[in-house]
């Protein structure tokens, strides 16, 4: 089991290559189940949840490899195992993405039930109502979800995707995947917008799906008989591209960042800048520094084109450190507050109430021993440990290898001092 020891507080200088998105490239494999033949995907980041998925694709049947440039090679020629099974989806919800491929593919499809994680209960209640409009016939068997397709194959239809929080970005992708291979049009109100959607939408239009609206609450999809696999490379992580940007504002430092696309993180952007860093785009990316004072703000998290529930607790670590009183409002995941508790332990000055964190700045984070819960959560220890005072040692590391490549090797390179221990 591995600790970080991070050792604080650090200034950073340099340049950060961003990864292809762990989000986009997870639907893009289980896009790859709906042509028979080779997909790759060159940039496909080389971390837990994708190693998760590329086991969950050999045991369904598909041939899984990496080129020597660490191209993502899915074979899916054969698919004779239309199993998710527990022990998988239950360590990786967006398993639940080989849903809608598997239905149109294969005709039918068993997959566990995703348990609950750090962030919340995770319910596919929208994706099943979405795939039983376009005809699936759908039980519960012993915590797996059991899925039919008609005799004559699934059928479009006008589907409304809205949840009590707004759209479902796999939903929608499960849902989007499924209608790809329908007869007839689908439309889909209130799809996710998230740049990863739309970069789905874009890769399944490649191989051949006729899908209209990407980028919009309402997509139109007409069937097709087949797709055909593509080579499709993944945007670059706009969550790991805002994770890096608040590690040069926490440390006040000047960073820059290659393979981000600010078009992707407006709402980011704008918190940022009105905390007072300065991010200017550059021709691959951009450049964030924080020179001044950390200006207190709010922040209420929503569906793209809001800002990102998956960019809180770190903006959060940034917040804590601010002149002045900040409320932060969790819209998406209302149990997202396992940070909380840890960075108070840092001398943090954090009180939840109801929906939100009540942030009142301190003069500094003191370092501790903490504890990583979910995947984002971890990342904002890791971006606290950089500011704080003393040897911060953060457990469970593993949370944060999940989502992100290596990060202490990126943050370590232009000037963090993180030690990754065996324990
Ligand atoms: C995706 O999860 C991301 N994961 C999450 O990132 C991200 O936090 C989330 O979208 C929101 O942006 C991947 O893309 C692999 P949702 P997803 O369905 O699709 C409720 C990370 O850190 N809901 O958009 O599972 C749900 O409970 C991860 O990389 C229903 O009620 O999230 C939540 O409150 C964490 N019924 C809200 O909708 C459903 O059927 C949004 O969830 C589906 C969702």
């Amino acid at each position: 089991m591995d600790i970080f020891e991070i050792d604080g507080p650090v200034k950073l200088s340099g340049t950060i290559e961003v990864a292809g998105s762990k989000n986009a490239a997870l639907p893009m494999m289980a896009a790859s189940l709906l042509a028979a033949g080779e997909t790759v995907i060159p940039n496909a980041p080389n971390l837990a949840d994708i190693h998760s998925f590329e086991s969950l694709l050999s045991q369904l049947g598909a041939r899984v490899s990496r080129d020597a440039n660490g191209a993502l090679h899915i074979d899916a020629t054969t698919i004779d195992n239309p199993v998710g099974e527990y022990d998988i989806v239950r360590k990786m919800r967006a398993s639940i993405c080989i849903l809608g491929p598997l239905l149109a593919r294969c005709g039918k499809v068993k997959v566990s039930m995703p348990g609950g994680c750090a962030i919340g209960d995770r319910p596919v209640d929208i994706h099943l109502r979405g795939l039983k409009a376009l005809g699936a016939r759908i039980r519960l068997e012993n915590g797996y979800i059991v899925a039919e397709a008609p005799p004559g194959g699934l059928v479009g239809a006008q589907i409304f995707l809205g949840g009590p929080f707004g759209s479902t970005v796999l939903g929608t992708d499960n849902v989007m995947m499924a209608a790809t291979l329908a007869k007839g049009a689908t439309v889909i109100e209130s799809a996710a917008c998230e740049p990863e959607v739309a970069d789905l939408a874009h890769c399944l239009n490649a191989m051949g799906a006729k899908i209209s609206g990407i980028g919009s609450p309402r997509l139109v999809i007409e069937g097709v008989n087949e797709l055909k696999p593509v080579s499709w490379t993944v945007i670059g992580d706009r969550i790991e591209a805002g994770t890096f940007m608040v590690a040069a504002a926490i440390t006040k430092s000047r960073l820059r960042l290659r393979n981000c696309d600010l078009n992707h993180m407006v709402a980011v952007v704008d918190r940022l800048r009105s905390i007072g860093a300065v991010i200017e785009p550059t021709e691959d990316g951009c450049e964030a520094a924080q020179y001044g004072a950390i200006c207190p703000a709010d922040i209420t998290t929503q569906p793209y084109p809001g800002f990102p529930t998956d960019l809180q607790a770190q903006l959060m670590a940034l917040l804590a450190l601010g002149e002045g009183n900040s409320v932060i409002t969790e819209k998406i995941y209302p149990d997202r507050f396992m940070h909380v508790a840890e960075m108070n332990r840092m001398a943090a000055n954090l009180r939840k109430e109801g929906p939100s964190v009540i942030v009142a700045g301190v003069e500094r984070l003191i370092a501790a021993p903490v504890m990583a819960s979910d995947l984002r959560a971890s990342a904002a220890l890791v971006l606290a440990g950089l500011a704080a005072y003393g040897t911060t040692v953060v457990h469970r590391v593993y949370h944060i290898d999940r989502g992100y490549e290596k990060i202490e090797e990126k943050l370590n390179a232009v000037g963090a001092k993180i030690r990754r221990v065996d324990v």
